[in-house]
């Protein structure tokens, strides 16, 4: 498979001053839908999986899928992502199936409740750089603790990145990319009221340490059409909110080069598939809704990429290789 590393997309951003989305696939429709997104904008991209993703796709699936991806597109800039890893085992596995990157999240322990020390993230982090380093694979790591899928652990603190903090962490783990957490959650309920972002934190991360690229995870928009069209064909989400695409721009224009977005595509799907099923109760035949979802899908990345700025900017540049960067990560050891 010729994807690229995803440090090499994500040190281009920064050269150009613009973020690059990385979207979650579980299927094909998504992996289709996502680079032809990337196709009709010229935009490059990372394609990223979660643990949940490897066990849905039983591992060849995905690869398999992704691997017909990069051969119908071979000039586009793609990196192969694994989202949320927190454990050394899936790190191995992923970097085993291909994937250009890898998530090591030390910010829980492996039960996804009990958040972790400082030292035992820098552990666990820095023996993931060991692991992916030598094989020319980019390591994102986490500080600090997102709303959402883990405020449950503590309701009440949500705790933001601290700048000196992950000045320190970056220092003593070696990773290419830092998730920090400004405000944002998983999900489609990111707020109560009106969205506010600590993006004075990014500013400062970005200053301490210019050369780790940083990561926003929780950062669907949750458009209120797709929400109304879900509620209006028998869906039942009220009070969605997500983060509003300004927000994310102007993180960007602050060091922000990561963009992860998962909740808008499923909301995507999900509408397409209600108003289909509402409109059309006779159909029957998976393609006639899937295919539709897969346009969808299409139409919010292509937002998302002209908003996030990385339209356009595919070809800036020659691609690279793992093995280009097995040497680049040799010669700082
Ligand atoms: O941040 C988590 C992503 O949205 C992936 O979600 O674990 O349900 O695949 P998942
Ligand atoms: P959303 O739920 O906002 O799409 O965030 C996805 C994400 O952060 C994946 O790691
Ligand atoms: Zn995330």
């Amino acid at each position: 498979m010729s994807l690229v590393p995803m440090k090499q997309i994500l040190d281009e951003a920064e050269r150009g001053g613009y973020g690059v989305g990385a979207f979650n696939v579980n299927n094909m429709e998504q992996i289709q839908g996502i680079v032809r997104a990337a196709r009709e904008t010229n935009s490059p991209v990372i394609i990223q999986a979660s643990k949940g993703a490897l066990r849905y796709t039983n591992l060849i699936y995905l690869k398999k899928l992704m691997e017909a991806a990069v051969e119908e597109n071979p000039n586009l800039k793609i990196a192969l992502h694994l989202d949320h890893g927190n454990e050394l085992d899936v790190i191995r596995t992923a970097i085993d199936l291909g994937f250009t990157s890898v998530m090591l999240d030390g910010s829980l322990e492996p039960d996804g409740k009990t958040p972790r020390s400082f030292d035992s993230n820098v552990d666990i982090t820095r023996r993931a750089v060991e692991m992916a380093h030598p094989h020319g694979v980019t390591v994102e790591g986490e500080l600090g603790t997102l709303g959402g899928i883990e405020e449950h652990v503590q309701a009440s603190r949500v705790i933001l990145t601290d700048p000196e903090e992950a000045a320190i962490f970056v220092e003593r783990t070696g990773v290419d990319a830092l998730a920090v957490a400004i405000g944002t959650s998983h999900g489609a309920y990111k707020f109560k009221d009106t969205p506010t972002l600590a993006i004075d934190l990014v500013e400062k991360i970005h200053a301490l340490v210019p050369d780790v690229r940083i990561v926003m995870h929780g950062s669907s928009s949750v458009p209120a059409e797709l929400i109304d069209a879900i509620n209006r064909y028998g869906g039942q989400m009220p009070n969605a909110r997500g983060v509003p695409v300004e927000a994310i721009q102007e993180g960007i224009r602050h060091g922000v080069r990561k963009i992860n977005v998962d909740t808008d595509t499923r909301l995507a799907a999900t509408a397409t598939i209600r108003r289909i099923f509402h409109d059309s109760p006779t159909v029957f035949d998976p393609r006639d809704y899937l295919g539709p979802v897969r346009d969808a899908i299409t139409a919010v990345v292509k937002e998302r990429m002209i908003a996030f700025g990385s339209a356009g900017h595919n070809d800036d540049y020659m691609p690279t290789t793992l093995d280009a960067m097995k040497q680049v990560y040799a010669a700082r050891r």
